[in-house]
This record gives C-alpha cells, structure tokens and sequence, in this order.
C-alpha cells in the first residue's frame, strides 16, 4: 500500500469510526510507518507502508488508545522520546517550563546539579542535561512503568541519572541543586472522572494531585525545600486555576512570581529558596 493509499484510507476509517483530529492522525500514523517526517509527506507518495501495521494502528486509536502511544515515541523541544502506556505523554505547555529551566540552569555555574522530581519520561530533564552539557541533571520518578521509558531516554544522554524514588522520601543521597524543576501532579481528585478518555488512559499516578491538586506542592514546599541551600531555583508547572494558592504555599521563598503560557494561563511558579 502506498503513502497516498495509506493516508486516504486512514483519514476515511478514523473519520467514519468518530475519531477526533482523523487528518492530523492519519498524517502521522502514516508517515511514521514510512519513516518519514510528516513534512515529507508530499514527496513520499509512492513510498509503501506495511498494510498489517496500519491496520494495527488504526484499530488502536479507533479504541481510543492516544496516538502518542500508538506511535510509541513523541517530539519534545529537540529531542524524541520514548512513550507508552504508563508514561505521561510530554504536553507542548511543559516545553515553556523546560526552556525557561535552561535558561536558569545556564546561569547557575558551569557545574549545577539539576533535580527534575516527578520526571516521567525524563523530557524535562533530558532537554535541559542535552542544552547544558556541564549540568548533572538527576531525573526522580516513582513508577516503575514510567521509569523503563525514562533510563530508554536516558541512555545516550552521559549527564542525566534516572533515580527511581518516591519524592516523598529521604533524597538526601543526591548531590543538592541548584535549580529543582517538576512538573508534579496536579489534577484535582474529582476532576479526573471529568477529563477526555484519551487522558484517562495516560496513568492516574501522573495526574492526581490529591483532593485539591496541591499535595506535591505542598510536599516540595513544606518537606523539600527546607533541606535546599539559600538561592537554589524552583520551576514547577502548575494548573491554570492554581496560581494564587501554590504562591502561598512558597510564601517563605524569594522572588515567588506566576509565568503564564502562550494561552495567558498561569502556568509555571518560579521561586528562590530564602
Ligand atoms: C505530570 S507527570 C510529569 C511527567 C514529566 N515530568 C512530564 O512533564 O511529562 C508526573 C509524574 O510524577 C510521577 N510521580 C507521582 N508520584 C510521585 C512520587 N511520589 N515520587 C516521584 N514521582 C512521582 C508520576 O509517575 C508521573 O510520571
């Protein structure tokens, strides 16, 4: 079966099957069989695709199953990394923290130790260790389904070290940083009943935040960083109706500031440790 075959047929199934975004989709199922970019797509027609695995795949996202996951990888900043079931799937709005974590991590010495606690596939961390080769960069998760994905993603990158740890415990085995980025749970308990099916088939460890989403913040704020040096950086994602309250939660921090996104939501507290 050719491209052209492969995309026409795809847009035709998903979109008959009720699947959202079926062109988008179909252009990437597609051209990830054929091992091209999808920008490539035009100048790929007569190229051939396996008819069994477009097959596999369409039947996958007709369940449901997110494309990411059926296409097992996704782009993050620069980098591609590994995903699947059990793994958070890297969100563009994450991409803002991450490169706002360069910056900071660009200005702390030649040698910072970089902590991304709740790291997931490693995205965060593993695009700041890939921009800033002298930074020691110790990605924390729990999960251990999530950690396979992050040592994957870790393997080629010398400066990164996966840890498997629950942030709730003792982390004073690791070398203190310098800069501490996390993009932690915060979904309200109750609203995860509420989100897309698609999301609720990412893990539930990766998006419940406790009754009111803060537990993780409450957890860095209040156990984490009073075992942190004066001065070191904190960057933490946050949801777009938690601003207010997670700025309170670091009222002993300096320089405590709410960065929205490109949509104009809070997204993102920036903080010192006093
Ligand atoms: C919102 S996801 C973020 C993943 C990744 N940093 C990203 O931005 O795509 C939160 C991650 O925290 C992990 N996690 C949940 N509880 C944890 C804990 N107590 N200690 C360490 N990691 C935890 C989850 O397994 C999940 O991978």
């Amino acid at each position: 079966m050719t491209v052209q075959e492969a995309y026409n047929y795809s847009v035709y199934f998903l979109g008959a099957n009720g699947v959202d975004e079926e062109e988008f989709k179909a252009k990437c199922l597609v051209c990830h069989l054929a091992k091209i970019a999808n920008r490539d797509y035009h100048s790929h027609l007569g190229d051939l695709v396996s008819q069994k695995k477009l097959a596999d795949g369409l039947w996958q996202l007709k369940s449901g199953t997110p494309l990411q996951y059926v296409l097992g990888e996704w782009d993050f900043l620069d980098s591609t990394f590994a995903v699947g079931p059990g793994v958070l799937i890297p969100r563009p709005e994450t991409e803002e923290l991450a490169q706002l974590a360069i910056e900071q991590v660009k200005n702390a010495g030649s040698t910072p130790v970089v902590w991304d606690l709740c790291a997931g596939s490693g995205c965060i961390g593993i695009s700041i260790a890939n921009a800033c080769p002298g930074a020691s960069v110790y990605c924390v998760e729990k999960s251990t389904d999530a950690f396979a994905y992050l040592q994957k993603n870790a393997m080629l990158v010398a400066n990164v070290r996966p840890v498997l740890a629950d942030i709730s415990g003792d982390l004073t085995a690791l070398p203190k940083p310098q800069v501490l980025v996390s993009n932690p749970p915060y979904i309200p308990a109750a609203v995860l009943p509420t989100l897309q099916p698609e999301v609720l088939k990412e893990p539930r460890m990766a998006l419940d935040g406790g009754t009111d989403g803060l537990d993780f913040y409450r957890l860095i704020a209040e156990k984490i960083v009073p075992t942190l040096d004066s001065g070191t950086q904190l960057l933490l994602e946050i949801g777009d109706e938690q601003g207010r309250a997670v700025q309170n939660l670091f009222a002993t921090c300096e320089n405590v500031q709410v960065r929205q996104d490109i949509y104009g939501k809070d997204r993102i507290l920036i903080a010192t440790v006093a």
